[in-house]
């Protein structure tokens, strides 16, 4: 018997990440177009992943995009609604942050997306890298006010779920009754951030819809913990993913869960070619135009030092952190980088090519196609993965070779289903044998 992984395939577009775009076969003008999303979507149904994935994030960075379009998207939500429409068992995984929300508006869309999906949608539970100015406020909540809102914000969307359960609807024609009132009820809640009645006014769909979280720190893991059915993780290497997944799994069964209701998930991002030579050709081409101030400004963000006159020669160590680093958007992202800082003496050239640095500190493999099956089978024989969220970079063929070769590959090799069993999301999520 063998435990598939849980494979997403990530939208964001990434292999349009860097100078990707400027690629005379990047197919750029048609970003915004719901063909370009619908043409990957076939692929990653065909090769019967678990979901199709929208990040999201709620301002722009006016600097990032005058050369790249990282940060300009489309509302997740409604472009996966629209991808509703063109598959037919592919899981639908969108993003909204509880920090800007509202918990009454999220539980009727996302219970709207569920019946027109017939229970593909799930909610990726953010509590946001950035945006409070486009919300009255001038500076992001605290890490711990942060995670109190998205634990009561969470509360609220799943009672109200519960408000109105589609047991409530009886739809007899003959007796003239649609809806049994007495299983519909108010919640009442009255919390720190929220003061909510309901009950829902949109039904509940029958399939339960997954709770995905992102952002791993110590809080993080908690709440996660406490509610998560799989985790979105930047994990760039093993022990990483190991140590995320082994305490994620320790503190579910501490509140009682069953340890492998929790799946962690790593971003993993991949540059695969028909060669070595060629996979690393695509990765420098993709990041040559890196900016080396806003890498250096990011070691900075992370760690509270001053890194301008630096010696790119000179290892950062240990003793040169500071006691207490600054301010930071994302701890699990900090961390990431401390870690490597006092596990590896980098020097500072060395530590600016690192994937913690470069990337969004996800998972990499520059190399081939049997490169990238032979570190997936071998990160989930170490136990370090429950499955992954693929995010091709450099170029279309990237996004090719992962949909139509890779994941034929695990499909054979018996780590990935090869048809569907299920129609819904938690259906793909909860089956465990192939
Ligand atoms: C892998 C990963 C993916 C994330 N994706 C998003 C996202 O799409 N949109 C967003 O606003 N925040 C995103 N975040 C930010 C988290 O929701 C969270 O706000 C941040 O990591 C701070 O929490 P932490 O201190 O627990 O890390 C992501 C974080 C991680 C680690």
């Amino acid at each position: 018997m063998t435990v598939p992984l849980h494979i997403g395939m990530s939208l964001a577009p990434t292999w349009l990440s860097g100078d990707a775009w400027r690629r005379n076969d990047s197919r750029i003008e048609e970003q915004y177009f719901l063909s370009f999303y619908q043409s990957i979507a076939a692929k990653a149904e065909a090769a019967h992943l678990d979901f199709l994935f929208l990040p999201d994030t709620l301002f722009l960075d006016t600097q990032a995009v005058q050369s790249g379009g990282g940060f300009a998207g489309l509302d997740p939500t409604l472009v996966l609604a629209a991808l509703g429409q063109s598959t037919s068992h592919i899981g639908l995984l969108t993003t909204a942050s509880t920090t800007f929300g509202n918990p009454y508006l999220l539980a009727r869309q996302l219970q709207t997306m569920n019946w027109l999906t017939q229970g593909r949608i799930g909610w990726n539970i953010v509590t946001a890298l950035g945006g409070q100015h486009n919300f009255g406020l001038d500076m992001m909540p605290s890490s711990d006010e942060r995670y109190r809102r998205a634990k009561e914000f969470t509360d609220v969307v799943q009672a109200l779920w519960g408000s109105f359960p589609s047991d409530a609807l009886i739809r007899d024609r003959a007796l003239g009754r649609f809806a049994d009132a007495e299983l519909i009820h108010g919640i009442h809640h009255h919390g720190e951030f929220y003061q909510v009645e309901g009950p829902l006014n949109t039904p509940s769909y029958p399939a339960q819809i997954p709770l995905i979280q992102a952002g791993a720190s110590h809080t993080g893991r908690q709440f996660a913990a406490s509610i998560a059915h799989a985790v979105f993780a930047a994990s760039p290497d093993m022990s990483v993913a190991r140590e995320l997944r082994d305490d994620l799994r320790r503190r579910a069964s501490a509140l009682g869960r069953d340890p492998s209701n929790i799946r962690v998930l790593p971003g993993l991002s991949l540059y695969l070619a028909a060669t070595r030579e060629e996979a690393k050709d695509l990765h420098m081409a993709t990041h040559k135009r890196l900016d080396i101030n806003r890498r250096i400004g990011f070691i900075e963000e992370c760690t509270g030092m001053v890194l301008t006159q630096w010696p790119m020669d000179k290892p950062i160590t240990e003793e040169d952190l500071p006691a207490n680093h600054g301010k930071v958007r994302s701890k699990t992202h900090a961390d990431l980088v401390v870690r490597l800082i006092k596990r590896e003496r980098l020097t500072l050239g060395a530590l600016l090519k690192r994937p913690e640095v470069i990337g969004s500190a996800h998972w990499q493999i520059i190399g081939t196609v049997d490169d990238a099956f032979n570190s997936i089978r071998s990160w989930h024989a170490h136990g370090a993965i429950d499955g992954f969220i693929c995010t091709p970079g450099g170029s279309w063929d990237c996004v090719d070779l992962a949909l139509t070769q890779l994941m034929p590959k695990l499909a054979d090799a018996g780590l990935l289903r090869s048809h569907y069993q299920h129609s819904t999301f938690m259906g793909h999520l909860t089956e465990s044998v192939v």
